[in-house]
């Protein structure tokens, strides 16, 4: 019988501060529409010193084995998705291992490829899983990043800090994942990088967007050749309109429209149309209102997660439309700069409106506090060893400082 593998539990968590993007591009002299449709921006998550990535990660980790109420003893691996890390040596898991007191009997490591490392913890948790190799036991993978780009950068708009964290097993109650159906693309190049010692990223910017989309379609084509061979979706071409919705990777929203419309390019190519693109593009506007935009609307609350930002995506999309999209198959990209990147597929769980709710994401965010870009540039100018002091919330965690070299958290 085949395995069933995917998604049971979801947990979330921000820093307790946001700016509002309106603010910052009057701040900035720039005019708002630029970062509210031009890059579909609403508010940009700031994270202080002891909202750290292990914080964070450790945070929504145990918000997600509370909602999937499972015995901790049966987790046999542990990885946590991050391109932010805070020590060259020891893991973001490792630190998340001690702080919620998880078994010894299990494999705990990081995982790192840009913004694709969360996915890369979440395909080897499904194929350990389906190879049978877990004998019944479940994973956890956390997608945990602070993305900084500097204060009046072209990214800055572009920020933002989370985590998210996923229980993969046998029980797929949210999402069941097309096991061994997907399409990879990697090639090297120098889109986006942070080179060692420095907190904020080196970007190319518009090269960046290229390089997405040229990762994109080589990838959507190699799933849709396997979806196709599996009898997931007919052939013809425009196996993108068998998918009930589709979550982008979003660096910010408005790059969602762009890949729905270069997708949709690959499949009218593969079908033999011509493409024109102005035609399309107003074509394409009720399509993309359909498919992908119920999937943005907490990104933009949120700003870019880098690993998380794929599954904030998800995770916003299921809150929203769960209970509707019960068993129909929807497709997820996942890029990582550099770069790699990833597109497969899965089906919503006849109960994935339950377990999503179990999550929370709107007590989450509300109990947020909207700051002025006075106060966003203070936080920004504090050196990582400085967390600001302040208790953790009940359930939560805050770097403390630096003891005898070693990192100190605090729960609350
Ligand atoms: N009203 C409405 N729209 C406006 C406007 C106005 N007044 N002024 C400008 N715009 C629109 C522009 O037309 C443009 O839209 P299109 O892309 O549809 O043409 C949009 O606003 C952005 O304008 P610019 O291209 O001029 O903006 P910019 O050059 O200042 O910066 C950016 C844009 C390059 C994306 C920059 O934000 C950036 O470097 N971001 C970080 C890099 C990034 O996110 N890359 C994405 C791919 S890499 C990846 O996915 C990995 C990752 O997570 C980083």
């Amino acid at each position: 019988m085949k395995t069933r593998v995917g998604i049971e539990a979801i947990g979330v968590a921000v820093p307790r501060r946001y700016v509002d993007i309106e603010d910052l591009a009057r701040a900035r002299g720039v005019a708002p529409a630029k970062y509210t449709q031009g890059l579909g921006a609403r508010e940009m998550a700031i994270a202080e010193p002891g909202e750290d990535t292990v914080a964070l990660a450790a945070e929504a980790a145990r918000r997600a084995l509370d909602a999937a109420n499972l015995d901790r003893a049966n987790l046999g691996l542990l990885v946590v998705g991050t391109e932010t890390g805070v020590d060259h040596s020891k893991p973001v898991a490792s630190y998340v291992h001690g702080l919620l007191g998880l078994p010894r009997t299990m494999r705990v490591y990081d995982t790192q490829h840009a913004c694709y490392g969360g996915t890369a913890g979440l395909m080897t948790a499904l194929e350990w899983i389906g190879s049978g190799a877990a004998a019944g036991r479940s994973a956890l993978v956390v997608c945990s990043d602070v993305a900084r780009y500097g204060v009046a950068t072209a990214g800055e708009p572009t920020q933002g800090a989370g985590s998210i964290a996923m229980v993969i097993s046998q029980h797929p109650a949210i999402l069941e994942l097309d096991l061994g159906i997907t399409g990879t693309s990697s090639t090297h190049v120098h889109d986006f990088w942070r080179p060692i010692g420095q907190r904020e990223a080196q970007v190319d910017g518009h090269y960046s967007v290229e390089c997405y989309l040229a990762a994109l379609g080589s990838a959507y084509r190699e799933w849709k050749t396997r979806a196709i061979a599996r009898e997931l979706v007919r052939g013809g071409g425009l196996a993108s309109e068998a998918l009930a919705r589709i979550c982008y990777h979003v660096p910010f929203c408005k790059m969602a429209r762009k890949a729905h419309l270069h997708v949709r390019r690959c499949d009218l190519e593969d079908a033999g149309v011509p493409w024109d693109v102005a035609a399309e593009e107003t074509r394409a506007a009720q399509r993309f209102e359909d498919q992908v935009q119920p999937s943005l609307p907490l990104c933009s609350r949120i700003g870019n997660v880098y690993t998380g930002s794929l599954y904030f995506g998800l995770a916003g999309l299921l809150d929203a439309q769960a209970a509707e999209l019960a068993g129909k198959r929807i497709g997820l990209f996942s890029y990582g700069s550099g770069c790699t990147s990833e597109f497969f597929s899965g089906v919503v769980g006849a109960h994935a409106a339950e377990r999503i709710a179990a999550a929370r994401i709107a007590d989450v965010l509300a109990v947020r506090e909207r700051i002025s870009i006075a106060e966003y540039e203070r936080i920004m100018a504090l050196s990582p060893a400085s967390p600001l002091g302040e208790p953790p919330p009940a359930g939560g965690f805050r770097f403390a400082g630096v003891t005898d070299h070693r990192r100190q958290y605090v729960t609350g």
